[in-house]
């Protein structure tokens, strides 16, 4: 018990350390960050304003599916359909909202609106990327569940 607790309280002032750090480097205003979202983050997230269409297991299966004039995506396929490497930056701006496509375009909605100001670094091809923390969550979530 002891132990625990002291690794945890050892470890979460290095990982913010590390947060704030690439987030200075990114726009220079570190802004203070408690956790960085993970998995189960996304996962509630994507119970929430993803599974009517994508399905609970993310597999374009939802109740709302049969509705749409398209398909949901078949989301434990987007690395698969990459050659093998998660898409974490299309991924990334198609739930945001794709800037190259007007949003009628497609049948899925834009996402921007659901997210907060408030920006975590995430690491996408390479490079920290100051990210919503409900997107940086749902990539991690949408990564885990990957076939
Ligand atoms: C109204 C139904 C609906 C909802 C809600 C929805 N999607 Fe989609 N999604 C779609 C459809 C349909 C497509 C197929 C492409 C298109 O027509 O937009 C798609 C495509 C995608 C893609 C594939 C993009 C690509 O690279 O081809 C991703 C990733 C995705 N959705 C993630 C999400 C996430 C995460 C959420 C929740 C934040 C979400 N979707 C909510 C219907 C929906």
């Amino acid at each position: 018990m002891i132990r625990t607790s002291t690794l945890g309280i050892l470890a979460k002032p290095t990982a913010l350390g590390a947060l704030l750090l690439a987030l200075a480097a990114c726009n220079g205003v570190p802004k203070p960050i408690q956790v960085m979202p993970d998995r189960t983050d996304g996962a509630s997230f994507f119970a929430q304003n993803c599974a009517s269409c994508h399905g609970d297991s993310g597999r374009g299966d939802g109740p709302r599916a049969k509705t749409l004039p398209q398909r949901p995506t078949d989301l434990t396929q987007l690395s698969t359909r990459n050659g093998g490497d998660y898409p974490a930056a299309r991924t990334l701006s198609y739930i945001y909202g794709d800037p190259e496509k007007s949003h009628l375009a497609r049948v899925m909605p834009e996402f921007s609106s659901a997210m907060s100001d408030e920006l975590v670094p995430v690491e996408i091809d390479g490079v920290f990327t100051p990210t919503p923390p409900q997107l940086a969550g749902l990539l991690a979530y949408l990564e885990s569940i990957q076939d």
